[in-house]
């Protein structure tokens, strides 16, 4: 099994070049020992390359947050895989719920994104999740089975396995309102277990599957120490390089 523990901060429209940088020279001096943890950071785009000077030679990888589903063209206000991996990005997010919900992208649409940035060699973190009604209506399973199902389209297995997925229930996204460990671990072990039914063992035993909603230093380790959840992708608490850090060394 060469599941990689790996934990995101996702800036979302947060800190320009100077205050990015800032934060993220403040984290590189903070996780000097993170033993095989992945670092991420995913700042806006405009900050992408004050990011990538800051925190180069610590391993860290810096992230795109959303690209557009072609390469370059009249697109006006889009970024692309390959223009992201061209100014240093190694890495990219697709299908965050604040895309599909805000911006109206459709599983359809995270798919070609999905495509976009593997294609460009991006690490590609996949997130799904369920709003408070579906999961209220009982439908947590259906949702995410359909946003699995759909996300990797015929993606043929070795490729679905360089995948990182993030569950993040969309109801404890930014609210404060965190599954609690066994809610987290249950819907963990469904996804798991949909890897399992679609794919070669290996698959399901290779996929890093990321908890995202409210994770913060003082409920990451509950959370970390589930044995289907092999990471985190933080939002508001890794905006500051001290509660962040705190989460990586969790
Ligand atoms: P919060 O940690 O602010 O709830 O955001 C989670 C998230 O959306 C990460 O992508």
């Amino acid at each position: 099994m060469s599941r990689v523990r790996t934990i995101g901060g996702n800036w979302k429209l947060n800190l320009g070049p100077a205050e990015a940088s800032k934060v993220a020279t403040e984290l590189v001096a903070a996780v000097v020992d993170r033993g095989d943890t992945r670092v991420t950071l995913f700042p806006t785009a405009i900050s992408l390359t004050a990011v990538l000077e800051a925190v180069r030679g610590s391993g860290i990888h810096v992230g795109i947050q959303d690209v557009h589903t072609a390469d370059s063209g009249a697109y006006t206000g889009a970024n692309s895989a390959t223009l992201a991996r061209s100014a240093g990005a190694t890495a990219a997010l697709v299908g965050h719920s604040e895309r599909r919900h805000v911006f109206g992208d459709s599983d359809a649409t995270v798919h070609r994104k999905l495509i976009q940035c593997l294609d460009a060699g991006l690490l590609t973190t996949l997130c799904i999740g369920e709003t408070l009604e579906q999961r209220d209506s009982a439908q947590t399973e259906a949702v995410l089975a359909e946003q699995l199902k759909s996300g990797f389209g015929e993606l043929p297995p070795d490729r679905v396995a360089t995948v990182t997925l993030a569950y993040e229930p969309v109801w404890a996204i930014g609210t404060g309102r965190t599954a609690s460990p066994e809610m987290a671990q249950e819907a963990h072990a469904f996804v798991r277990a949909w890897l399992r039914q679609a794919y070669p063992d290996w698959v399901a035993d290779d996929v890093c599957i990321q908890y995202g909603g409210s994770m913060k230093p003082a409920n990451a380790a509950a959370l970390l120490s589930c044995p289907d959840i092999d990471g985190g992708l933080v939002g508001g608490a890794a905006l500051k390089a001290e509660s962040f850090s705190a989460i990586i060394l969790a």
